[in-house]
């Protein structure tokens, strides 16, 4: 059982966005950037996966970022402080590979931004120039701002409404950025998939290489299961185990959304028995 120490509500309005400050001192000690925790809020509830995005080893505490999109991350977001979260497992998946490429360009859209926090931190740590790229719909849902300027020689921001920085999408400001004839070594984009596979879509011609941290759906996390299968280079390979990152241009997205999709109609339900009743919280 892991305590909640601090929770923050960064958007109110549904799909609510919630930041959980949890005591994992042992996760926190091993934890490499990239990498994530599976956690279970209720005894009869499922596992799901969400990012490390901030930690604090001296305070034995990790931060995990999520958007309420369905039955598990309303149910986790109905926790308060002082709470517990049932189970918690990680650190999960191979963390990124960081070195001293030159200059990484961090794109970060919608939630995808917390993810990327700690890569971003860890390629700046390695002597990289880090020029992060921060999309969101608008400026009120736009997270981890203040976070990523600290981390980044240069943070560029866009909105798809115009409301805050350039009026557009990530891969506006990237192919702007690449069109001017800057020198990029190394792209990291987290975030929807179709968001990375556009990302991917702007790179390859350069032959930029881009890695994507995907997020297919997880069941145990470990390799057995088979449920985050996606296809790679035309390979099977299974996220929790051989990722989350890949090189994206060699990433089947077509097949990852289609895979996304299959239980579109459970997890319907399963959101509206969630919004009538506590789902085994409180
Ligand atoms: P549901 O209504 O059950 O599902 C909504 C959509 O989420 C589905 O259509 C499907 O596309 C996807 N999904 C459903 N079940 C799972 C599952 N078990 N595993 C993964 N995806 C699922 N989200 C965040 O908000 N913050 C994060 O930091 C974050 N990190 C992730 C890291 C990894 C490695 C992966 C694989 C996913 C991550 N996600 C993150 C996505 C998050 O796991 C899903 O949003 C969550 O599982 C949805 O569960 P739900 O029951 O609330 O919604
Ligand atoms: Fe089961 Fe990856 S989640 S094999
Ligand atoms: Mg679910």
């Amino acid at each position: 059982m892991n305590e909640i120490v601090e929770k923050k509500v960064w958007w109110q309005d549904a799909p609510a966005i919630k930041e959980f400050e949890v005591k994992a001192p042992w996760i926190a000690e091993k934890h490499q950037a990239g990498q994530f925790v599976v956690l279970k809020v209720s005894e009869n509830g499922e596992r799901i996966p969400l990012t490390v995005s901030d930690k604090d080893v001296k305070k034995g505490t990790i931060n995990i970022l999520f958007q309420e999109v369905g039955a598990t991350t309303m149910t986790l977001g109905r926790l308060s402080k002082g709470d517990k979260i049932l189970d918690l497992t990680g650190p999960l998946g191979k963390p990124t590979h960081i070195e001293k490429f030159g200059t990484v360009v961090c794109i970060g859209g919608g939630i995808g931004v917390a993810p990327v926090h700690p890569i971003a931190q860890a390629f700046k740590a390695a002597g990289n120039k880090v020029i992060s790229i921060l999309g969101a719909r608008t400026k009120g849902i736009l997270i981890y701002e203040e976070r990523m300027r600290k981390t980044s020689d240069e943070v560029r921001i866009t909105t798809d409404d115009g409301s805050y920085g350039r009026h557009g999408f990530v891969t506006d400001e990237l192919k702007a950025m690449i069109e001017s004839g800057m020198k990029i070594d190394l792209v990291v984009t987290i975030g929807p998939a179709i968001m990375m596979k556009m990302v991917c879509k702007v790179t390859e011609p350069y032959k930029i290489h881009t890695y994507a941290s995907l997020n297919t759906i997880m069941l145990d996390g470990t390799g057995m299961c088979g449920a985050c299968r996606v296809t790679v280079g035309g390979k099977t390979k299974f996220v929790c185990v051989d990722g989350p990152e890949f090189d994206g241009h060699q990433v089947n997205f077509d097949e990852m959304m289609a895979r996304l999709r299959q239980y579109l109609d459970e997890e319907k339900l399963a959101r509206e028995i969630c919004q009538k009743n506590t789902c085994g919280v409180r």
